[in-house]
């Protein structure tokens, strides 16, 4: 048996609110947080938790970071946004910066992930015609199944999760779905000299953290040279040292074509999102054909320098390699007849839960709030861990034992 939950008066306000006046896109947990530092949330009666979501890995560098945090003051007090139609003393540092930072030659600076997975899409379709020499309206884009790349129309176009598309339509065409982690698949996709790209999630991470076998994305370059065509990899959640390296494509070494990052590219203050490509491919993109008024504005640009600084500076990389390794270890030494998969890589991890009860992983996040650690299921069976990169072993162990603690409401 598991405790009821009961909420204080104020939680019980602050949830009305949101249900009478908010649209209802969201099934949150009824959690109201008020405070964030580092690995830590509190809610409005002070009770304070590890925060093993990290705003779905925007958070990476950990709450409000004094650096970030100052960086973004200095700049809210002296220029917030020019729009495009000028120049801004802070863009251009800021795309030789992620230049040197990345190694590509140009960066394309705009606002959320879906808006970068937009621009990523429109930008592999203008190399298509331009370069490649695909006919007009002819260019098709391969993406895998289970995918997530966002919710705009021309996202969910290619999705193949039915909560995701249902009443949505008719949606784009130009997409073909085939199999995650199927390079046989790919290889035969690849034979239509329509393809202009491949997009894909080196980790699948709304799926449940699908971790490839060793060798796609080696495999998924080598295709994608052989066909010239382009290799576009969504590292808004795999990339920024989630995974323990800086992008989840630099575990095989390999370098992506178009390389599309969001969320911690702000460190979970401000959505900055960018699209990372050569000469070649960006230049395809002329003056006034693609743009938007928030993108490159000098806070978001100012913020992202001191975001990714961050991350170089506390070796966050090296640290989500390590924490991962031993949480996934200590996990396993739990031996719960309710854990049937533990899996990830880095502290982007997943366990699918083996119960009888369909809700058992909503339980086990209500639990687990209970106890003093906020995580989310994710499509039903399966709960996402991914707290900020700064966690340390110890953290990492007492977080364990709350997993331990909590999983015997299932019993
Ligand atoms: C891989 C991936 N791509 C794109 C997105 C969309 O990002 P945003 O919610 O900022 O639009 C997400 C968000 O979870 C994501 O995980």
């Amino acid at each position: 048996m598991h405790s009821i939950t009961r909420h204080s008066a104020g939680t019980e306000q602050y949830l009305a609110l949101e249900e009478k006046y908010g649209a209802h896109n969201y099934h949150p947990l009824p959690v109201v947080l008020n405070k964030g530092l580092g690995v830590h949330l509190w809610d409005i009666d002070g009770k304070k938790y590890f925060d093993f979501l990290s705003g779905y890995s925007a958070v990476n560098q950990g709450h409000c970071h004094p650096t970030i945090i100052a960086a973004l003051l200095e700049q809210a007090q002296t220029l917030t946004l020019t729009s495009r139609a000028f120049h801004n003393d802070q863009l251009g540092p800021y795309e030789k910066f992620m230049s040197v930072y990345f190694g590509y030659d140009k960066v394309l600076p705009v606002n959320t992930g879906v808006e970068a997975v937009e621009t990523a899409l429109k930008l592999s379709r203008k190399w298509g015609y331009e370069k490649k020499g695909i006919a007009a309206d002819q260019a098709k884009i391969i993406v895998c199944s289970a995918n997530f790349h966002g919710r705009t129309l021309g996202v969910i176009s290619y999705s193949t999760d039915p909560t995701a598309t249902k009443n949505f339509g008719p949606f784009i065409p130009g997409f073909e779905v085939i199999p995650f982690n199927d390079l046989t698949a790919l290889e035969k996709a690849l034979q239509d000299k329509n393809v202009a790209a491949f997009l894909f999630e080196p980790i699948q991470g709304e799926a449940g953290v699908i971790v490839p076998d060793e060798g796609y994305y080696s495999g998924v370059r080598s295709l994608c040279s052989a066909y010239n065509v382009l290799m576009m990899a969504d590292e808004i959640q795999s990339g920024l040292c989630r995974t323990g390296h800086l992008l989840a494509c630099d575990a095989e070494q390999v370098r992506p074509d178009i390389v599309i990052l969001g969320k911690a590219l702000s460190g979970g203050v401000l959505p900055v999102s960018a699209v990372l490509a050569d000469d070649e491919i960006m230049l395809t993109i002329k003056p006034g054909e693609h743009g938007s008024t928030y993108g490159g504005n000098p806070l978001a640009c100012k913020v992202a320098m001191a975001a990714l600084t961050v991350l170089k500076e506390e070796r966050m990389a090296e640290n989500a390699g390590r924490m991962g390794n031993i949480f996934r270890t200590e996990l396993a030494k739990l031996q719960s007849p309710h854990i049937s998969v533990i899996r990830g890589r880095g502290l982007l991890n997943a366990i699918v839960i083996a119960h009888a009860k369909k809700d058992a992983a909503w339980d086990l996040c209500m639990e687990l709030m209970q106890n003093g650690l906020l995580a989310k299921p994710t499509h039903a069976d399966k709960i996402r861990f991914a707290p900020p990169l700064l966690i340390t072993e110890t953290e990492i162990k007492e977080c364990v034992q709350i997993i331990a603690k909590s999983l015997a409401c299932l019993d």
